[in-house]
């Protein structure tokens, strides 16, 4: 019987997810994403060369494994087609024999990026920060009952039907929003049209796929977008993205059932950052910021935005921990810390003059809360290159110990550097 692992990130976002999985790939025969859409970004450093993925699971970069785009994905067309020219180019195989879409994933449309631009000027100093990539409109739309699914790609002549009607309803939107004209529905019809000839080979009932790989003893790897705090339900509403993040959604984002999950695991960096806006209470002020930001070279993959940078949010752990059901940690950017004279991170928070251990998600009474700070004298030597967990400094190793005695919960794999090779694994959650 094969093993399967779900991947999530436990902060928001951006926590390295991308070479945890391609690490662990290696024991995989298939990985699939459940949710989220190219506003995510994955680097990950293969023969000191840099590949970016926004869509595609970065299981791709291996040889003999099947990449699955789940029903829970919103899928710019556009975006798939240009990252598999780039990986073709690459000199990588993308097919349909490792490359297949669920057939009930929705679709972003141009004017799904058009409304997520247009709703963030209209918000004003209450935006969100998107990415701007038609995200939340898409999934908008899903809910609605108004969205196309990628099937639709396997039918022209109803998908030209439904652009027409879809593009002249929210062109009207459009005129009523900025004054201005709309899309031109005769253009998008004719872009939809060639992407839909060449994704339609990709396009398939992947729930079933994925059922059958499981029975014929295969493994799984369920990879997590952004992270537990950017959750729809979970994370810090309104500041969040539109899909379910947390581990829950690796069952309904594919059409596998809850109990065949399998094993947990939350990633994490050894300090916090979140890119947009809402509340962060560990954020440290603009000069440290600075320093950990060029430190860990902290900017977004997908849009370049720097990214805010804070010290560990133990209280925020904890929860991801009790949202995600996290079996494991892994702890990532360890390196990043090497030249601190001192660590700390945030053990409770004081808020009203009493202090709190439950992470609240209410954005405004998180605004409010004050991270009571634990501080740890820094190691002050060169982690990167470790390949054994004992060959760490002693106090890294305390530093880890102390975020799982904090968490309840192991740290099975500690990153220490950008490529493949930098990485301490403790515990493959695959055995
Ligand atoms: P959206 O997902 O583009 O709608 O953006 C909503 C919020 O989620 C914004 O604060 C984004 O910065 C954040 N976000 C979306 N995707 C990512 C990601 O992959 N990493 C980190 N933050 C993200």
């Amino acid at each position: 019987m094969g093993k399967n692992v779900v991947i999530v990130g436990a902060q928001w976002g951006d926590e390295g997810k991308g070479k945890v999985v391609d690490i662990l790939t290696e024991d995989a025969d298939i990985v699939i994403r459940f949710q989220g859409g190219n506003n995510a970004g994955h680097t990950v450093i293969v023969d000191d060369k840099k590949v970016v993925l926004h869509l595609i699971p970065s299981g791709i970069l291996h040889e003999e494994k099947t990449c699955v785009i789940g029903n829970g994905v919103v899928v710019d067309p556009e975006c798939l087609i240009e990252e598999i020219d780039g990986l073709l180019k690459e000199g990588y195989t993308v097919n349909e024999q490792n490359l297949i879409v669920s057939k009930d994933a929705q679709l972003i449309l141009p004017y799904h990026k058009r409304l997520d631009i247009e709703k963030e000027k209209l918000r004003g100093t209450h935006k969100i920060g998107t990415t701007g990539r038609g995200i939340g409109p898409a999934y908008e739309d899903k809910v609605a009952r108004c969205g196309i699914r990628c099937a639709e790609l396997l039918n022209p002549t109803a998908l030209k039907e439904k652009l027409k009607h879809s593009i002249a309803e929210k062109n009207s939107y459009f005129k009523a929003l900025t004054g201005e004209a709309g899309l031109d529905a005769d253009e998008v019809i004719e872009d939809y049209m060639r992407y839909a000839k060449r994704l339609a080979p990709l396009i398939r009932d992947t729930s079933i796929y994925i059922d059958k790989a499981m029975k014929n003893g295969k493994s799984i790897l369920f990879e997590g977008a952004q992270g537990t705090l950017l959750d729809i339900d979970h994370g810090t509403y309104p500041y969040v993205t539109s899909s379910n993040t947390v581990s829950g959604g690796a069952a309904t984002g594919t059409g596998v059932g809850p109990t065949r999950l399998g094993t947990i695991v939350g990633v994490t960096k050894a300090y916090a950052t979140r890119v947009g806006e809402g509340p962060f209470p560990t954020e440290l002020d603009e000069e440290e910021n600075a320093a950990l930001r060029e430190h860990g070279g902290e900017y977004g993959a997908t849009t370049g935005r720097p990214r805010r940078c804070g010290w560990l949010d133990i209280v925020a752990l904890k929860y991801a921990v009790r949202v995600n059901g996290l079996d494991a940690l892994v702890l990532t950017k360890l390196d990043v810390l090497d030249n601190l004279d001192e660590i700390s991170l945030c053990t409770e928070y004081e808020l009203d003059g009493g202090k709190v251990s439950d992470f609240p998600t209410e954005a405004e009474v998180l605004s409010r809360c004050k991270p009571i700070l634990k501080t740890v004298s820094g190691w002050k030597t060169k982690t990167s290159g470790t390949k054994d967990y004992n060959e760490l400094p002693d106090k890294a190793k305390s530093y880890i110990e102390l975020i799982e005695k904090l968490t309840g919960v192991e740290v099975i794999l500690v990153s220490v550097g950008a490529a493949r090779s930098e990485a301490i694994i403790r515990k493959n959650p695959f055995s």
